[in-house]
């Protein structure tokens, strides 16, 4: 049993990696969501945490992080994901509220709380990552590791040479690498491998509540890639949280990733050392570099169709 914490900006792939760890309770002991300005604002993203749990009926506290990144100014992602930051599916009436605690606080709680170490599954910019190891980092003994989804080790996607979840923050990216916990990072590479078709999105209609609200997700997250003549979306945040659980469907190797914070053409890049050469930087990443794409489509779908029956 893995114990987890899921740091998030929902985001359709993010609700995606929500609905896989939250489908599989003998897996994944879920202590709670942290939500994070990102792919839209922190009070949308936040709201579809919410919609997320109240669709599968499942009690998980949620409790709000940071709003802003540690320096730079929020940059929202609507060309993905819409004005709400989760378009597509329509949820009538939300069952769930938040916490009464600040994301930071919460996170800091739960981990000191649990007896037994615990990974935290970051989905969004690392902000509230980085203001948790900064403001307490007593915490530290408790983190198993950091399963994220950021960066990547050859071409970015905000940029050329930057992904979006490190661009938005790359001084909280550089925060956590410098942090010496395990990382386990899934970048832009993996993340296309693990990418679904969009006719395989039709087998999510008309089987159950969850399964629409799926099609109806991924049926608007899908338009973004046809309006690049792709015929497949990539499921980015479902790949380190299904690393935890399918490791073996993961190709990954050790190696030592840095942050760049200057570049003006270089800014959120992940740099990836893969040298051979003297005094080489010890390896502080599990870098996720390919998956059996089929095997990951296939675990995505039975989570989806497990929670209509749960
Ligand atoms: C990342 O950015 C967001 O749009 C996605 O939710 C994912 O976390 C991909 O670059
Ligand atoms: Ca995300």
């Amino acid at each position: 049993m893995k114990h987890i914490i899921i740091d998030c900006d929902p985001g359709h792939d993010d609700a995606m990696a929500i609905m896989f760890a939250l489908a599989n309770p003998e897996f994944f002991n879920c202590l709670g969501i942290t939500t994070v300005g990102g792919n839209q604002t922190l009070d949308k993203v936040s709201e579809n945490a919410l919609k997320i749990l109240t669709v599968i009926n499942k009690k998980i506290p949620v409790a709000k992080g940071a709003s802003e990144p540690l320096i730079e100014p929020l940059r929202v992602a609507p060309e993905a994901h819409g004005d709400s930051g989760m378009d597509g599916p329509i949820v009538e009436e939300i069952t769930i509220g938040y916490e009464n605690q600040n994301g930071i606080e919460f996170l800091r709680d739960k981990l000191m709380e649990s007896q037994e170490k615990v990974t935290i599954a970051a989905l969004g910019p690392l902000t509230n990552i980085a203001l948790l190891l900064k403001t307490y980092p007593e915490v530290k003994e408790k983190i198993e590791a950091i399963a994220l989804m950021g960066g990547s080790y050859s071409s970015g996607n905000a940029t050329a040479s930057a992904e979006f979840n490190f661009y938005i923050d790359p001084h909280a990216a550089y925060m956590v690498f410098h942090s010496g916990l395990p990382i386990i990072q899934a970048g832009t590479e993996v993340s296309a491998a693990a990418s679904i078709l969009h006719s395989e999105i039709e087998e999510f209609k008309n089987k159950g509540k969850v399964s629409s609200f799926v099609y109806d997700l991924l049926g608007f997250y899908s338009k973004f890639s046809k309006g690049l003549n792709q015929d497949r979306s990539p499921v980015f945040d479902a790949c380190p949280v299904m690393y935890l659980m399918y490791p073996e469907i993961f190709t990954a190797k050790e190696l030592y990733v840095d942050i760049e914070l200057e570049g003006t053409l270089t800014k959120g890049m992940s740099v990836t050392d893969k040298r051979i050469w003297y005094d080489m930087p010890k390896p502080n990443t599990t870098v996720l570099m390919d998956v059996d794409r089929e095997e990951f489509v296939r675990h995505l779908k039975e989570a989806v169709f497990r929670l209509d029956s749960m």
